[in-house]
């Protein structure tokens, strides 16, 4: 694999790109094949949320004037009430500490939505690279995002705790069902890198 570099698509070219931006997203998430569909909808969806802004990672081109193979992918958006995923981290954040708790995190951010890197390109610096340059210059105040909760070593989890971002809340099954989730925050402009420390 040649180096792959950052190119950031906006609203169209991030939705013509959608189909080899969800292989990615099936090579790193081995989800069941019949919610790729489904997958697909949200996130033609969330390309029309406020102040989207989507990455890829690309390997140069092989021929003149196609694009490259993409090696990974980040996106999000501006949280904004009337999102699902919003308003359910939202109340859960009431829940457990209140409205100014919720407001804190929630009233002036940045949603992660997916960030993913294929298997064969993973542990060469991509996926910090997509999510710093994702979260660049940004004007929300904290960026959240939720990731699975299975293992709080993961290196989703490592990576997110060197850039600054701690559990807001753990073990969280959204409803639909589905494995548990950490719901993981930060203040943005992210915490310069420290060496992910261990959870426990
Ligand atoms: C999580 C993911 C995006 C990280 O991308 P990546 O390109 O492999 O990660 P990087 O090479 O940029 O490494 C960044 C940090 O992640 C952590 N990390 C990466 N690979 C790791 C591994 N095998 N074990 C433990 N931590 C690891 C480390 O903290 C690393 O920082 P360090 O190299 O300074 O120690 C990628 O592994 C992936 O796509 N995983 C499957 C899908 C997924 O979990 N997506 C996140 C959903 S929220």
């Amino acid at each position: 694999m040649k180096d792959p570099k950052l190119r950031e698509l906006d609203e169209r070219a991030f939705l013509r790109r959608l189909n080899p931006i969800l292989r990615v997203y099936a090579a790193a998430m081995r989800p069941p094949e019949d919610q790729l569909p489904g997958r697909n909808t949200i996130m033609a969806r969330h390309a029309r949320h406020p102040r989207f802004r989507a990455l890829v990672a690309e390997e140069p081109a092989r021929l003149p004037g196609r694009a490259g193979r993409i090696a990974g992918f980040c996106y999000g958006f501006r949280g904004c009430g009337g999102q699902w995923w919003h308003d359910v981290v939202y109340r859960e954040l009431e829940r457990l500490g209140g409205p100014e708790h919720a407001d804190r995190w929630m009233a002036d951010s940045f949603e992660v939505a997916e960030l993913h890197v294929r298997p064969d390109a993973q542990g060469r610096g991509l996926g910090r690279a997509l999510l710093t340059a994702a979260c660049e210059g940004r004007e929300e105040a904290t960026v959240v995002l939720s990731t699975l909760d299975l293992d709080p070593e993961s290196p989703a989890r490592r990576l997110y705790r060197s850039v600054g971002l701690t559990d807001l809340f753990t073990g969280f099954a959204f409803p639909g069902g589905g494995p548990p989730y950490a719901v993981m925050g930060g203040a943005l402009p992210l915490a310069a890198y420290r060496p992910a420390s261990s959870s426990s």
